[in-house]
């Protein structure tokens, strides 16, 4: 199995390097990232000229963008256009994919994730994922949260049984699991299972949640669980969200990236987007022109 992770910067690699001004946050293609003023927030993570291989196929390009501490992201565009590509590249999923290659850089609080030495294992706690399909673990739905935290040394049971608690909490599942801990986290429903999945990424702590279309296979009540969810997460956590469903995305996120064929074509505040496009193509995307 070979599998290419090379860096480089934009001079070397002699590609056109996009230069965007996002009103929101500032330039984000420049020498450093500018607050807007009165924001208080900052980029946690940080994309300059990011661009991505799948052997000779060129997923991304020249992406360049900011994502906000405790703010939802969502990052909206047609099937195939590099969302999930993008969603990986920010905690290194991309590494498990042959014959990758990433140029430009991307940060989480100022460092460079793909430098030679970053420790992977402690990004990905750092930075959790919940996929599309929920996918718990055939085991109980206590095991399932405290899996992780098990993973990372923790033994004493009385500290688990915290986590486990805390994080169904914050899952907004505990009401509904408590008296249940020990049955298979199989028998939950699908809105069930996908909070549990949610509890099972907060149990180690991380900073930013990767959510990968997270509501895509439930049902419209399961659905506004897991928006309500979200809106709350925001306050602990910073939230990346990959949506196709744009009521969902301007309910949701503070911020949107919209994408297409693997360029970030507009990046800013949600509202801004929705409502006063600054491109033509956004504008065609969201009233559902294309798509
Ligand atoms: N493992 C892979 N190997 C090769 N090409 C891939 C791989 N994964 C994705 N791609 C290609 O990369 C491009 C972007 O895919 P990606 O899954 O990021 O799109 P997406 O915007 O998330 O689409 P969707 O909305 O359908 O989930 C597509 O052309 C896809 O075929
Ligand atoms: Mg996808």
């Amino acid at each position: 199995m070979v599998n290419t992770m090379t860096l480089a910067t934009p001079e070397n690699t002699g590609l056109n390097v996009k230069t965007s001004v996002n009103p929101l946050i500032g330039d984000v293609c420049g020498d450093d990232v500018t607050l807007h003023p009165g924001d208080t927030s900052f980029p946690v993570i940080h994309t300059e000229n990011l661009n991505l291989w799948f052997g000779e196929a060129h997923i991304l390009q020249n992406i360049c963008m900011a994502i906000r501490k405790n703010r939802v992201t969502a990052l909206i565009g047609p099937s195939g256009c590099g969302k999930s590509t993008l969603l990986r590249c920010f905690n290194r999923m991309n590494d498990l994919i042959d014959h990758t290659k990433i140029t430009g850089e991307v940060t989480y609080d100022r460092e460079n994730i793909y430098a030679p030495g970053t420790d992977v294992v402690l990004l990905r706690k750092k930075i959790g994922m919940v996929f599309q399909k929920p996918n718990p673990f055939p085991k109980s739905i206590y095991e399932n949260v405290a899996y992780g935290p098990r993973v990372h040394g923790i033994r004493e049971r009385c500290e688990l049984d915290r986590i486990v608690e805390k994080s169904l909490r914050d899952a907004a599942l505990w009401e509904e699991v408590r008296d249940r801990l020990s049955q298979s986290a199989m028998g939950l429903s699908g809105g069930q299972q996908q909070r549990l999945c949610i509890a099972r990424t907060l149990a180690v702590g991380p900073e930013v949640i990767l959510m990968d279309e997270p509501c895509s296979a439930l049902d419209p009540i399961a659905t506004a669980k897991i928006e309500n969810l979200i809106e709350g997460l925001k306050q602990r956590y910073t939230v990346i969200i990959v949506t196709h469903n744009m009521q969902q995305a301007a309910r949701v996120s503070d911020d949107t990236g919209f994408m297409y064929l693997g360029k970030l074509i507009e990046f800013g505040a949600t509202n801004q987007i929705f409502e006063h496009p600054g491109e033509e193509l956004t504008e065609n995307y969201i009233t559902g022109r294309f798509g």
